[in-house]
């Protein structure tokens, strides 16, 4: 059987103050009227038979509002505690049985085009079936440091390399054999463990301690604690031989800072003045006086006046107001 797993244990902290530990960006009706979490649990309602999500206590009240309007069966997997995604891969795996095939994706990402998504799900599941861990690699249109890269030749992946630095990034766009990585996985729940037992074994044994040991889908805080906490990309995506990847052709956007939202609502025609300045979450009318590529964010409680360029500092306000609170 096939099983989308959703991931959905991020804050979008870079989308501060937009995104909030309390209402995550997935959960914010921004985007044409509908969640992000949504969103995806739609996508992939006629493609897998089984939903299983992988959140934390801190935002399963939110998922569990979208599923039970539309009535949706699921497996709920409740992390005390983020230990990133290797170990939260590894519950979902554990959950399955070993010839299940999971489909996993964030909850957080914009994608269009349906048939070529579901074309690109289709080519997945096939090769996850011959015992392949398959990504989903995605055409670059820019050196963007804040993504995985695919190295490959047709569907055979020669390296994969997370989050080069800027000029790495730009040798691999001029390269022209390198994909990103969306940060969608498809795979045997068995084959995915055999990989991660064989290449990070602690995060392998910590992982499955701790689900041996769940209650209800609930995961202990204190086993949590002493999973390795390291990306899946790092912990198998590198280091696996069994890797393939699909070349997708869906419109795809990794909402992750205010630059890649500018840049998506530019595509749905929202406002932007003559100098590139931009405002969010307020109809109000707003002047920019002698500023260039300023994103203007206003909510009820907080503003943000941002140097676009600047996107990926916003993290930084993010984790000083975490720390004084
Ligand atoms: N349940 C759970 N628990 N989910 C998690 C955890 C965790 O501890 N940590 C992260 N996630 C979820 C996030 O909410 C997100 O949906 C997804 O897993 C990926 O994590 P990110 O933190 O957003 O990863 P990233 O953006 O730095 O990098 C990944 O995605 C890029 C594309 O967006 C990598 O796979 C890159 O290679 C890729 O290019
Ligand atoms: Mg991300």
């Amino acid at each position: 059987s096939i099983t989308h797993v959703i991931l959905t244990g991020g804050v979008g902290s870079r989308l501060w103050p937009l995104s909030r530990k309390s209402q995550p960006k997935q959960y914010l009706d921004i985007f044409d009227g509908k969640s992000l979490f949504e969103m995806t649990v739609e996508r992939n309602r006629n493609i897998a038979d089984k939903v299983m999500v992988v959140g934390n206590i801190d935002n399963c009240h939110l998922s569990r509002k979208v599923l039970e309007k539309s009535n949706t069966e699921y497996i709920d997997i409740i992390e005390s505690t983020p230990r990133n995604t290797a170990a939260a891969i590894a519950f979902a795996a554990f959950a399955s049985n070993p010839e299940d095939i999971l489909i996993v994706t964030p909850s957080d990402h914009i994608i269009e085009e349906m048939e070529h998504y579901e074309e690109a799900i289709k080519e997945a599941v096939e090769k996850a079936s011959k015992g392949y861990i398959v990504t989903f690699g995605i055409v670059p249109t820019k050196p963007e440091t804040g993504y995985g890269y695919i190295e490959r030749r047709g569907d055979t992946v020669l390296s994969f390399r997370e989050k080069p630095n800027q000029v790495t990034a730009t040798d691999f766009i001029a390269k022209g054999n390198f994909l990103w990585n969306s940060g969608m996985f498809c795979f045997k729940a068995g084959v995915l463990l055999e990989e991660l037992k064989a290449f990070h074994p602690e995060v392998y044994e910590k992982a499955k301690i701790t689900w041996d040991t769940n209650i209800n889908g609930n995961l202990a805080l204190d086993l949590s604690l002493e999973i390795p906490s390291i990306s899946i990309d790092y912990a198998v995506m590198e280091r696996s031989k069994k890797i393939k990847v699909v070349s997708s052709k869906f419109g795809w956007s990794d909402l992750g800072s205010f630059e890649s939202v500018y840049d998506y609502l530019v595509t749905i025609g929202h406002a932007v003045d003559k100098n590139g300045n931009m405002v969010i979450g307020t109809n109000n009318y707003t002047a920019f006086i002698g500023l260039k590529d300023t994103i203007f964010v206003y909510t009820d409680t907080a503003n943000l006046i941002l140097k676009k360029e600047l996107s990926q500092d916003v993290k930084s306000v993010y984790n000083k107001l975490e720390r004084e609170n």
